[in-house]
C-alpha cells in the first residue's frame, strides 16, 4: 500500500465524519457553482477525492442520475455507501489514486474540493491537468477548490500546494478556459477558518 493510501485509510479509520477539518454539512459553494452550469440530470459527474463528503447525497437529491465518486481510501467510500444506504447503488464508486485513474469514459463535470492541492510536484500536477482535459467532454466543466495562499500550509497533516485566484487558472490555462475564481472562507468543525480558492473552468477543444 502506498504511503498516501495508508495515510488516508488511517484518517477514515480513526476520525468520524464531523471530526475532519474539511467537513461541510452542506457543500453549498460547490452546489451553487454546479447549479450555474444547468447540466442535464443525466450528466456524467465525478467527484475526485470525494471521501465521505455529502456532495453526492445532494447531487442525488437534486435528481442527478450519473454520479461517480473516486477516492484513494476504501474506508471513506465504505462510509459514504453506508450513509447513503439503498441510494448508494445509484452511484459509481471507485477506489483509486487519482494519479493512476484511467476512466473508460468522458465526464461532463469534474469536481475536486481539496484533493488536487495534495499533488505538490510538477509532474503529478501536469499528469492531473492532462487527465482532466482528456476525460472531460469538449465543453465539460471543472470545479476545483484548493487552499489559498492565505490558507493552511498543510491539510490532514500533509503538505499542500496553495494557489491564488490567479495562479490556479494560470496553471490550467493551456487546457481550460476560466469561468470564475473566488476565495471562500471555510469554517471547520473546530471553529477555525480556512481560506479556499474555488475556480470553475470549461474544457478547451483538444489540441491536436
Ligand atoms: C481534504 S479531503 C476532502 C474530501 C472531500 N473532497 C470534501 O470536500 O469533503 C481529501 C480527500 O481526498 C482523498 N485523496 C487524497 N489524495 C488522493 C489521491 N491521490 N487520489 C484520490 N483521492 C485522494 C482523501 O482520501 C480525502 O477523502
Amino acid at each position: 500500500m502506498s504511503d498516501r493510501k495508508q495515510h488516508w485509510e488511517e484518517v477514515y479509520k480513526t476520525k468520524q465524519l464531523t471530526e475532519v477539518s474539511w467537513y461541510e454539512p452542506i457543500p453549498e459553494t460547490s452546489l451553487s457553482i454546479i447549479k450555474l452550469f444547468r447540466l442535464p440530470k443525466n450528466a456524467a459527474i465525478i467527484d475526485i477525492g470525494g471521501g465521505d463528503s455529502l456532495l453526492v447525497d445532494y447531487l442525488l437529491m437534486l435528481g442527478y442520475t450519473n454520479v461517480t465518486v473516486l477516492d484513494i481510501s476504501s474506508k471513506a467510500i465504505e462510509r459514504a455507501k453506508e450513509r447513503l444506504g439503498a441510494n448508494a447503488s445509484q452511484v459509481k464508486w471507485i477506489v483509486k489514486d487519482v494519479i493512476d485513474f484511467n476512466p473508460g469514459q468522458k465526464y461532463d463535470l469534474w469536481h475536486d474540493r481539496a484533493t488536487f492541492h495534495f499533488l505538490i510536484n510538477k509532474e503529478e500536477q501536469g499528469k492531473y491537468l492532462e487527465m482532466v482535459h482528456r476525460y472531460l467532454g469538449p465543453d465539460g466543466y471543472m470545479v476545483l477548490s484548493t487552499f489559498s495562499e492565505e490558507g493552511p500550509e498543510k491539510c490532514s497533516g500533509l503538505p499542500v500546494q496553495q494557489y491564488s485566484e490567479n495562479s490556479l487558472p494560470n496553471l490550467f490555462a493551456r487546457y481550460f478556459e476560466k469561468i470564475r475564481c473566488f476565495t471562500k472562507m471555510h469554517i471547520t468543525p473546530f471553529h477555525t477558518i480556512q481560506s479556499f480558492v474555488f475556480c470553475s473552468f470549461r474544457n478547451k477543444p483538444a489540441i491536436s
